[in-house]
């Protein structure tokens, strides 16, 4: 069965690779797709490619990335064991926000993606995709570190982006930082509870 969906996978993000549904696509090296395990019950989303990113073409491989990975590698998660994505798959120039009709035309990507690999938690990374998903102008602050219900039977967890972390590295009690350590244990709990056996 897992090289169904993998199969699947591949024929989508070889139609992404083309995709000029937005501007973004004039100013991108590449789309960068997602990647991770097909068969990943975590799916983690961050807001789009950065510059490294947008270079190889993979997610979350920028100084971001590297921090992501310790984040997960602080509960035994590897990488390759969760799939990867982003609310946007093409750089927005200098970085900046995705605006609202870039993230409109770059949803069905997302939501094949999600359709594909029937995630249990889908893991927000920062506002940007946190509001996307949660329908909300609420902030990350106040909304991280809960289970949000989402669609058919899908929690959305949301934690700081750790772009934002980079920028605020203090690992005091209460600090961004050391909540991000705290929610990923409690991500690290859920899905254990929810699939006991992971890569089953
Ligand atoms: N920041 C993101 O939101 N996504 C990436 O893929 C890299 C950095
Ligand atoms: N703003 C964001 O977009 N993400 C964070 O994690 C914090 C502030």
């Amino acid at each position: 069965m897992s090289g169904t969906f993998e199969l699947s996978l591949d024929v989508l993000s070889r139609k992404a690779a083309e995709c000029r549904r937005c501007p973004l696509a004039d100013g991108r090296r590449t789309v960068v797709f997602g990647e991770g395990n097909p068969r990943a019950s975590l799916l983690f989303v961050g807001e789009g490619p950065g510059e490294v990113e947008d270079e190889t073409g993979r997610p979350f491989v920028g100084p971001a990335g590297q921090l992501l990975t310790q984040i997960l590698a602080s509960v035994g998660i590897q990488r390759e064991e969760v799939y990867i994505a982003n609310i946007v798959k093409c750089r927005p120039p200098g970085n900046r926000v995705p605006t609202r009709p870039e993230m409109e035309a770059c949803w069905d990507w997302l939501a094949a993606q999600i359709a594909l690999l029937r995630p249990r938690i889908v893991v927000t990374l920062g506002n940007v995709p946190t509001q996307w998903f949660l329908a909300t102008t609420e902030g990350i602050a106040q909304l991280r570190g809960r289970f949000h219900r989402w669609r058919g039977g899908i929690e959305v967890f949301p934690m700081y982006h750790p772009s934002y972390l980079l920028r605020n590295p203090s690992k005091a009690k209460g600090s961004p930082k050391h909540q991000t350590w705290l929610d990923i244990q409690t991500v690290k709990e859920r899905i254990s509870l929810l699939c006991p056996t992971p890569g089953a």
